[in-house]
């Protein structure tokens, strides 16, 4: 089974470092989406919701269908290209569930 660790994601500083307890917005969210996301859900590509902010990701979160899309919970996965290390969903949803810290 080990093949499976190494298919599809390069191995980020998350993976390696395995889920952050205590992540912030500035430290740890927006990194993944910059690096996730943030192609596709941009006013110039069009797609909702944008998350280029914190108030954007934290809405997303709380009154958009964010977290349920990252775990596979509701709808279609994203990103499309399929599910981000466990790592990496823990971190945002850890983020949301502590009240969404920004600094
Ligand atoms: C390759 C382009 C692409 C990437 C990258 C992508 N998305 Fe999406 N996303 C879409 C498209 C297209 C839709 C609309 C179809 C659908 O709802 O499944 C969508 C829909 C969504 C929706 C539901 C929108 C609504 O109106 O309810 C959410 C939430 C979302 N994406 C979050 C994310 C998050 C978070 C990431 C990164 C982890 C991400 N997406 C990465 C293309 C993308």
């Amino acid at each position: 089974m080990a093949w499976l660790l190494n298919s599809c994601e390069s191995n980020t500083y998350e993976e390696v470092a395995g889920v952050v307890e205590f992540p912030t917005y500035q430290a740890n969210v927006k990194k993944i989406m910059d690096d996730k996301c943030n192609s596709c859900h941009n006013p110039d590509y069009g797609q909702e919701p944008y998350l280029q902010t914190y108030e954007l990701v934290k809405d997303a979160c709380e009154n958009g269908e964010l977290l349920c899309r990252i775990d596979g919970s509701c709808g279609a996965i994203m990103p499309t290209s399929g599910k981000m290390p466990k790592a990496r969903v823990d971190i945002i949803q850890n983020w949301a569930l502590q009240g969404y810290v920004e600094q």
